[in-house]
């Protein structure tokens, strides 16, 4: 029999097909439904992300080896690397067109290549997440690669920011690799994360809820804080990802990038404005944060949940720093244990990304109750004092107002390492709030008194006057200085360039026990 040889031509006709069946995923019947579902495809989604024509796919082939008659092409995920603005990243895509984007041991394992490549390089991942789950078919080969994802997010935190978008259902043990990851977008509509799904729950609890109530963006952002931001579509999630990663350094070893700095927004005269003279009154700190950070920008992070608490990224004459402030317009700007959940997460990945951070204080205490000492206040905050008492990055504090008790030491005082730590005239430092203070201390006085009332606003005077001012903890050292509010952003950033060579070591130690 004659033996025929295939020419090169013929050979890289056959891989151009093989390319294009391989590309087109599920087929354009899903493809149409995916669209019709509001949703983008894998391929669509990573263009939207990346910088244009940077993406370089990684295991397009992985899989079947019969490529005419593959049934999973790509087994239901795209994978590989490309840029943002230029600098590394890695990245995955679940193809919801195939099998429903649910992960088989190869899917698994094209994740799983590209985040070994990642940690090597030191480049943060993102994983856009769109999959009916584990491959039912598949059985414990898609459990076993679930698992081998989730230990490489675990090794790979604290060394390469991890990022997850959430752009379609993900179900059961699927959300624990996104929750494993720093940051978790999802987009309203289409992003939904369960552990069990409304007919599961039905028929266990008997509750009657959507998936969108269950596990939804607004869910997710306002209820439980799994995540961390919300989008109304997916070019807003991509824009928010590009943007939250302009704050980063690729990884653990670098140092944030610096962006060219520029003025804050507005005059700082305001700063003298908008704490109102009553302390019993709220303001919006996010007012304060943007008279003083370049451009008046803040990105949020956690915007939705715990709002008695804002932290997220800004810069302060170009170097990115994490902001960490209470809200007295919620709240009273008391500590929770969402609120302390939130900071100390926060204040945990900075360290790790070797981000200053710079917290503004107003805070009357943590909030009383007993939904809270049930809840664990008292491990949930203690999370807070623990993730500033570990962090080594360069700390500034700036007392604006209340600093009561041991809220007071949570937002980072001397105590627990602050390198700076700045008081407004109209700081008030105390173990706890006049009101409280007097009735405890002055509990006979006032009882005895011939006008209780008037004894009570006399002595609560007096308390203020006496303790109720930066000028005590300022005599004992454990606020460096007080300063006109409209010095604040100078003073900050010259401490932060001091600081900026800090170096500050730590006992050796496996790792610590952190209260969870
Ligand atoms: C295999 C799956 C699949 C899965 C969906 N498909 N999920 N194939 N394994 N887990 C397939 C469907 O058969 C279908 O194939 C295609 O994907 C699209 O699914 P539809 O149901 O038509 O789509 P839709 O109506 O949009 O519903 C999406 C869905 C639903 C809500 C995700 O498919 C669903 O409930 N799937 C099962 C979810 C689940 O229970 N997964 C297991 C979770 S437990 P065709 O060929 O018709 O296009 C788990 C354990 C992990 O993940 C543990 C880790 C520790």
């Amino acid at each position: 029999m004659e033996v025929k040889f295939t020419g090169i031509e013929e050979k890289l006709a056959q891989l151009e097909r093989w390319r294009a069946k391989i590309r087109a995923g599920g087929g354009p019947k899903r493809v149409a439904k995916q669209h019709e579902s509001g949703k983008k495809t894998a391929r669509e989604r990573l263009d939207l992300l990346l910088d244009p024509g940077s993406f370089v796919e990684v295991d397009l082939f992985a899989g079947d080896e019969d490529i005419e008659h593959l049934t999973n092409p790509g087994e239901g995920v795209v994978t590989g690397y490309g840029t943002i603005d230029g600098r590394k990243v890695y990245v995955f895509a679940q193809d919801f067109t195939v099998s429903g984007g649910s992960l088989s041991r190869v899917h698994a394992a094209k994740i799983c290549k590209v985040m070994d490549l990642a940690m090597k390089v030191g480049a943060p991942v993102i994983g856009l997440n769109d999959s009916g789950g584990a491959r039912i078919q598949e059985g414990v080969d898609a459990l076993d690669g679930y698992g081998q994802i989730f230990f490489r997010n675990t090794i790979a935190s604290g060394v390469i920011p991890q990022v997850s978008a959430i752009l379609g259902p993900c179900a059961g043990g699927a959300v624990y690799s996104p929750a494993l990851t720093d940051f978790v977008f999802m987009v309203s509509g289409i992003g939904q994360m369960f552990i069990t799904g409304p007919q599961v729950i039905k028929a266990t609890t008997g509750e009657d809820i959507t998936m969108e109530a269950l596990g939804g963006a607004v869910t997710h952002n306002q209820v439980s804080g799994v995540a961390h931001f919300l989008a109304h579509s997916e070019e807003e999630c991509f824009y928010q990802i590009r943007r939250l990663l302009s704050f980063l350094p690729s990884n653990n070893m670098e140092e944030p990038p610096l962006a060219p700095p520029q003025d804050p927004a507005g005059d700082p005269q305001q700063l003298l404005h908008i704490i109102p003279d009553d302390p019993n009154k709220g303001y919006d700190v996010r007012d304060i944060i943007r008279l003083l950070v370049d451009g008046g920008d803040l990105f949020e992070v956690h915007q939705y949940y715990a709002r008695n608490a804002v932290v997220g990224f800004a810069r302060l004459a170009g170097r990115p720093v994490g902001i960490v402030a209470n809200q007295p317009n919620h709240l009273a700007g008391c500590l929770d244990i969402n609120a302390s959940d939130k900071i100390s997460r926060f204040v945990r990945f900075c360290d790790c990304f070797n981000i200053p951070l710079v917290t503004f204080m107003d805070v009357p205490g943590f909030l009383p109750g007993t939904a809270q000492e049930f809840g664990g206040i008292i491990r949930h905050g203690a999370k807070m004092l623990y993730a500033y008492s570990e962090a080594t990055v360069p700390k500034i504090t700036i007392i604006l107002r209340k600093a009561y008790g041991g809220a007071y030491l949570a937002m980072c005082a001397s105590a627990l390492r602050a390198d700076t730590v700045l008081a407004w005239p109209t700081a008030e430092i105390a173990v706890m709030g006049p009101e409280g203070a007097v009735n405890i201390i002055y509990r006979r006085e006032i009882s005895e008194a011939e006008n209780p009332e008037a004894m009570r606003a006399k002595l609560t005077q007096e308390y203020r006057e006496r303790f109720a001012n930066p000028y005590v903890a300022c005599s004992r050292g454990y606020v460096d200085d007080v300063i006109d509010p409209r010095d604040t952003r100078e003073r900050i950033i010259n401490s932060l360039e001091f600081l900026a060579d800090k170096q500050e070591g730590r006992p050796r130690k496996k790792h610590g026990n952190m209260p969870v």
